[in-house]
């Protein structure tokens, strides 16, 4: 990692950003400051983790070389458009890359000590679905459709804690009422068919919960969802990871979600990481173009009418072949002849926050400050 120039952006900039951004997210993150009270330990190491799938087309470099770490207690955004590796991310971490067509080719990930990438049991015992729970994005196809609810979470009770299958089911019924579905009991012998979409979330998390993991992971969780269930069930998540003191890996295309859930940002763009830092800093901070990129195109939370969005023109690159230089090359208004054969390194902007920008280097005669003025300039002014 190298030191940058220059922090990105006069404070008076920032502070236009802030007030820019609190329009998408109705104000400041909820969750963060009672996270922040948690307890601090590095709880997860990943690091240079690298992920390919052979397909009929070529090899796909999925993950090229993706680092971060996460603390207890902690909830890390993973932001990014389709495709840049998200999901294969943390998969990764779960064991839950197909093999073949996927093949991890380096990487580690620490999990409390013990390196769950080279490591699949403990004692004979599936290690990640004790320390990891995850919930997709579509609870149906993760569910057994030909099994009551209940039976599904004590046969993970049953497989992971070795428990009798009446204990298991009892406290199945117990993690089910834990998230807030009425008359736990009833609904433990039902089948997913007769659950709403918000309720088979909710199943889903108290499955991911049966294990007491250290980490939750949630990919897409309420995408498939109407806005007012969402909003239930990131409180629902945020009160768990409270009262459990768990971290959080959240995946979500969702900006606003990410505001109002994250404690960091991961940003991703065609299998790297392209900036990571705390959630003011990617967001009123934005050192990488992609970031910027990604927030003009985002809906605020006033006035349909009123909103000007930009997308982003162009499609991330071939990751059959991914360029020598910087991926973003071909979409970046910033864009220098230089990015275009090499391939940009991190640059450290300040504590915990940095980007993979040829702009933050102290040979670049373009100011990150010159970037940062001109996104704002560019997103719709505040009412
Ligand atoms: N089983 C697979 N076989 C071949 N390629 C795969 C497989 N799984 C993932 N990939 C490829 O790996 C890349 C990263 O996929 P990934 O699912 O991680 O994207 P993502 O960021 O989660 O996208 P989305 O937001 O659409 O879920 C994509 O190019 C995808 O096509
Ligand atoms: S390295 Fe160059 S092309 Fe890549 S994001 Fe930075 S300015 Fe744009
Ligand atoms: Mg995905």
């Amino acid at each position: 990692m190298v030191k940058a120039k220059t922090a990105a952006g006069s404070e008076a900039q920032w502070h236009e950003a802030e007030a820019e951004f609190a329009l998408y997210t109705g104000g400041a993150g909820q969750g963060c400051d009672v996270q922040r009270e948690l307890s601090l330990s590095a709880l997860l190491e990943v690091n240079d983790l690298r992920v390919e799938f052979d397909t009929y087309g070529g090899t796909v470099q999925a993950v090229r070389g993706v680092s971060f770490s996460l603390d207890k207690g902690k909830t890390l955004a993973i932001v990014g458009e389709s495709g840049c590796g998200k999901s294969v991310t943390v998969q990764s971490i779960m064991g839950l890359i197909p093999m073949p067509p996927g093949r991890i080719t380096s990487g580690t990930a620490m999990l409390d000590g013990v390196d769950v990438i080279a490591e699949k049991k403990i004692d004979g015992k599936d290690i990640r679905g004790r320390l990891v729970g995850m919930i997709f994005q579509d609870p149906m196809t993760s569910l057994n459709p030909t099994m009551t609810i209940g039976d599904q979470i004590a046969e993970t009770l049953q497989v992971h804690q070795g428990m009798s299958h009446r204990a298991a089911f009892s406290r199945a019924i117990d993690l089910i009422d834990m998230t807030r579905i009425p008359e736990a009991a009833k609904r433990a012998r039902q089948y997913p068919f007769e659950f709403s979409g918000g309720m088979l979330q909710r199943s889903m998390i108290a499955m991911s919960l049966a294990c007491e993991p250290l980490i939750l992971v949630a990919d897409e969780p309420t995408t498939a969802l109407d806005v007012t269930i969402q909003a239930q069930i990131l409180d629902l998540m945020g009160d768990l990871q409270r009262e459990r003191g768990m971290a959080i890996i959240l995946i979500t295309h969702d900006l606003g979600v990410v505001a109002r859930m994250a404690d960091e940002v991961l940003v991703m763009y065609a299998g790297e990481v392209v900036e990571k830092g705390g959630v003011d800093d990617v967001f009123y901070r934005s050192a990488h173009p992609y970031t910027l990129g990604l927030k003009a195109a985002m809906p605020s939370n006033r006035d349909d009418s009123a909103q000007v969005l930009t997308p982003i023109d162009g499609s991330p690159p071939d990751l059959f072949a991914p360029p020598a230089g910087c991926g973003y090359f071909a979409r970046c208004p910033y864009a220098m002849q230089a990015c275009e054969d090499n391939h940009p390194e991190s640059f450290d902007l300040h504590a915990d926050h940095f980007a993979r920008c040829w702009l933050h280097h102290e040979g670049c005669d373009v100011e990150a400050a010159d970037v940062h003025r001109k996104a704002v300039e560019t997103a719709p002014a505040p009412e």
